[in-house]
């Protein structure tokens, strides 16, 4: 198993703020959530398929820009439909000031 680049830390979302970033052919959600990150897929599980970067973070709750289901970006876990399915989480780690998910 090896690592993808996902970002620089300089590009990477402020403090309470969430970013897109393009994986090879993944779409990864980066979230900071009080300094430490985390990465989700950036698409909704819901219909069509909702760009999350356009959503809202409020402390770990990301609410979708389409039909308003919610997620915990912590863990994926869903908090509130119409979703059916968690978010999917990828582990990442930070190292030489870049964040890195780990490849399948
Ligand atoms: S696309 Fe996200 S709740 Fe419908």
């Amino acid at each position: 198993m090896g690592l993808l680049k996902v970002c620089d830390l300089d590009v990477a979302p402020p403090s309470g703020s969430l970013k897109e970033f393009k994986v090879g052919n993944l779409e990864i959600l980066v979230s900071n959530i009080d300094g430490k990150f985390f990465c989700t897929s950036a698409r909704c599980p819901h219909a069509g398929g909702a760009p999350l970067s356009e959503g809202t973070l409020i402390g770990t709750v990301l609410t979708c820009p389409w039909h308003e289901a919610q997620f915990r970006v912590t863990d994926g876990l869903l908090l509130r439909g119409p979703a059916t399915e968690n978010l999917r989480v990828y582990e990442n780690i930070v190292r030489e000031n870049q964040i890195f998910i780990e490849a399948e």
